[in-house]
């Protein structure tokens, strides 16, 4: 039996859905399920040679025998959960919570075009922080309410619950990061609840006494979308000189960057109480391990990173990120 949460550690944008594709093959669990806020996290997955930019059904659907579930604290749009699914093909094996919020038209409307959420904090536009503003006034319509979603209504808590007493793994997808937490974040440039591994567990019903592992996803550098603070920000010039430019998953925007902060990593740690670090696009920072998958390729100044990493978390690295696929991976779970 395990149950293991994988968060971000940074501003988001870690990494966290190639290495949730990753686990869901390697490690074969009988569920993942989706927590987090809702559509505006995209989680990218390379599979088979095709891209997927998911922001609704977890990262886990590569494996074609994990059941895939969103839970009652995450907000579900039906436009873009109805897109994925026959995208992903994955209708035979999906559920959503009876209790998850809704996201409609108005929520998105006020979202794009709100002054103080697109442009002072930067939002996504998404329709996310409107809807929790709804369901906080307990307005918000929940999946029950929807015909269309009715087919594929669960209680998830009760899955989950059930999965891990007969001794089966599941494996929960946090979204967003620790930085954008509404409680422990960078306020008020966060995002519209917590975040942090305490609200994985709430999101999915799921008592804290239950998890095994929390896995801590970090990237070889940091990346921000939005406004807020990012310490150590770099120039775009330096950005690019760097090979560091990415464009955010959902709404294409340039993500400012900065170098590896062994404070804010410190923090993370604390605030999920991580139990191991993933390290994403390490191959980004030393491209001589790209794509590599063996344990000896790490040496010299990578490995003194990776060092320095640990020394200052108190947390081991237990798997690497070198490039953008799902087997791009060195899994140093079995040597800690
Ligand atoms: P909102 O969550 O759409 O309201 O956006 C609030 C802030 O959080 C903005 O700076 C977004 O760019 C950021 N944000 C929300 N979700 C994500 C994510 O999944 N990855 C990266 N940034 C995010
Ligand atoms: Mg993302």
């Amino acid at each position: 039996m395990s149950f293991s949460i994988v968060c971000g550690g940074g501003f988001g944008d870690e990494g966290k859905g190639k290495l949730l594709s990753y686990l869901a093959l390697a490690d074969n669990p009988s569920i993942v399920a989706r927590a987090g806020v809702g559509t505006n996290a995209g989680h990218t997955i390379q599979f088979e040679g095709k891209e997927y930019r998911l922001r609704m059904i977890p990262s886990g659907f590569v494996n074609p025998n994990v059941r895939l579930l969103i839970g009652a604290g995450v907000l579900v749009d039906p436009d873009v959960l109805f897109r994925e699914l026959k995208d992903t093909q994955t209708i035979d094996r999906f559920g959503v919570d009876y209790q998850s919020g809704i996201i409609e038209k108005k929520h998105i409307e006020i979202d794009s075009t709100n002054a103080h959420l697109k442009d002072k904090i930067g939002s996504t536009g998404s329709g996310t922080g409107p809807a929790n503003m709804d369901r906080v006034l307990r307005k918000l319509k929940i999946a029950r309410d929807i015909p269309m979603l009715e087919p594929y209504l669960t209680d998830v808590s009760v899955e989950i619950n059930d999965c891990l007493d007969e001794g089966k793994s599941v494996i929960a997808e946090g979204s967003q990061a620790i930085f954008l937490s509404l409680f422990h974040g960078s306020y008020p440039y966060v995002t519209s609840k917590d975040v942090s591994s305490s609200a994985i567990c709430s999101d999915l019903g799921v008592g804290p006494t239950r998890v095994s592992e929390v896995i801590v996803v970090m990237k070889s550098f940091l990346t921000r979308v939005g406004t807020g603070d990012l310490p150590g920000e770099l120039s775009k010039e330096e950005t690019e000189k760097r090979g560091w430019v990415e464009y955010g998953a959902v709404t294409g925007r340039l993500r400012r960057a900065a170098p590896f902060n062994y404070e804010l990593a410190k923090k993370a740690v604390r605030l999920n109480g991580a139990t191991q670090i993933a390290l994403t696009k390490l191959d980004i920072l030393y491209p001589d391990i790209a794509k590599v998958n063996d344990i000896d390729a790490l040496k010299g100044e990578t490995l003194e990173f990776i060092d320095r990493i640990e020394k200052e978390t108190k947390v081991k690295i237990s798997i690497i990120g070198t490039g953008p696929s799902a087997e791009d991976i060195i899994d140093l779970r079995e040597h800690l």
